[in-house]
């Protein structure tokens, strides 16, 4: 769901129109909608009732401290994946006793920092990872709490980039040798064995693979929990969300595409997994990112020059893939709008940013509505993995970021400005 929707012929973000965020905040800039985040929590919060369960909302999708503040408001537990997603869980004021840890390259010093802050437990993926954690926790004089990342080899069908569940990925340790790695990880004296978790990939839009997973790990979860009297299954995030649709047919409410019925839903997903882990009597752990705070988001932007050339018609925008990589690294489609609806006909063209790469794209051969220069577009759905994965290239200031709650908006993340540009930096 979401709450972007015109009216009169003027797109608005719940009860503000993005033109007076655009004239405000000025572009390109995110704009997120809290009564999206705060739906898609409790509508998935809801199916999930019949289980023990915590959603732990992934950081990494979208870290603003605004966005966590929120979650944690709704009950959230976090999943991070660095210190640096720790520090920002803490500065948001969640709690790290409901904090799972992932990630395939913890440091040492990461180590400390998340014992010392007392995360729920560290989601392990592999065996010298165990030992570091057991080393680190000795010398801290504690135990620490951990659950192996075990990798079910599903395939979730989805973009190789964001596949994670099949054996050639660099993810968990193989099902096969997973009791062996616990029956190992009980012989470390400074390890507790809290849970066990997976996670098969992003963006996945049939609960067919969640199910498979759940149901292929079945055994093996019963067999730790009888074992070693473990706490906790986490199946991982990944359940994706609309890319296509999100404002095409005409106006339609903010629910209206939700059961879509191409489209999983927080309730289908339930209906698939929910029979599966219930008679395990575990805690469940749910780790979504994306469909948290995906359709939430959209990215402002100003079109700069309509550039004709006898192949097509480039409309250069002011955001570029250094704002939004998604297209450019997993061709990712996101819908483009006028914030302001005009009555030419839709004609097929590149819409393009202006960092020299040709990979700098938004949408390539796509019929939209005819833009003009200094008219301004949203790029919808682009809550998640859009801001967190920016950068500075071509030395462009990071973007603002603004949330709006109602008939309400606030800036939750300043411009960067050009001194910010060259912060730390030093000629010798
Ligand atoms: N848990 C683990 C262990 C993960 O690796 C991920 C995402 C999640 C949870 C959250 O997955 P979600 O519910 O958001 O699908 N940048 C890519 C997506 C990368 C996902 C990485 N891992 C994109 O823009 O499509």
């Amino acid at each position: 769901m979401h709450s972007f929707s015109y009216r009169d012929q003027s797109l608005f973000c719940e009860g503000v129109s993005l033109e007076k965020i655009a004239d405000e905040v000025g572009t390109p800039a995110y704009v997120y909608s809290s009564e999206t985040i705060r739906q898609n929590f409790r509508r998935l919060d809801e199916a999930l009732k019949p289980l023990d369960h915590l959603i732990c909302y992934a950081v990494k999708a979208n870290s603003n401290l605004a966005i966590l503040d929120l979650l944690r408001k709704e009950g959230a537990g976090f999943d991070i994946v660095s210190g640096g997603e720790l520090f920002r869980v803490q500065k948001a004021g969640g709690d790290p006793g409901k904090c799972t840890f992932a990630g395939v390259g913890k440091t040492e010093q990461e180590i400390e920092y998340a014992i010392q802050a007392g995360v729920y437990s560290f989601n392990v993926e592999s065996e010298p990872e165990l030992e570091r954690i057991n080393d680190v926790a000795g010398r801290l004089g504690v135990k620490a709490p951990v659950a192996v990342r075990v990798n079910p080899n599903v395939d979730a069908n989805t973009h190789k980039y964001i596949s994670t569940g099949k054996s050639q990925n660099k993810f968990g340790v193989g099902l096969d040798r997973a009791a062996e790695v616990y029956a190992h990880a009980a012989t470390l004296p400074n390890l507790i064995l809290r849970g066990v978790q997976t996670h098969i990939g992003s963006q996945i839009l049939d609960p067919a693979p969640f199910a498979e997973a759940a149901a292929k790990l079945v055994p093996l979860v019963e067999h730790l929990r009888d074992t070693y009297k473990i706490q906790f299954f986490s199946i991982g995030g990944g359940v994706g969300i609309v890319y296509d649709e999100a404002l095409a047919s005409g106006d339609p409410a903010w629910w209206e595409f939700v059961d879509h019925p191409k489209r999983i839903t927080p309730e289908a997903y339930a209906a698939a997994i929910v029979p599966i882990l219930q008679p395990l009597g575990l805690r469940i752990l749910f780790e979504p990112g994306r469909f948290m705070v995906g359709n939430a988001g959209v990215l402002l932007s100003t079109v700069q020059y309509v550039k004709k050339t006898p192949a097509k018609t480039f409309t250069v925008v002011d955001a570029a893939m250094n704002d939004l990589i998604r297209p450019a690294l997993y061709e990712g489609y996101h819908e483009i709008v006028p914030l302001k609806k005009n009555a030419s006909e839709p004609e097929p063209m590149d819409v393009v940013g202006p960092v020299c790469e040709s990979g700098d794209f938004f949408a390539q051969d796509r019929t939209v509505p005819t833009l003009a220069q200094g008219e301004r577009i949203a790029l919808m759905s682009s809550g998640a993995y859009g801001f967190v994965m920016s950068s500075n290239y071509n030395s462009r200031p990071l973007l603002p970021e603004v949330l709006v709650d109602g008939g309400k908006s606030a800036v939750i993340r300043q411009r960067q400005t050009l001194d910010d540009l060259i912060a730390g930096e030093v000629i010798p």
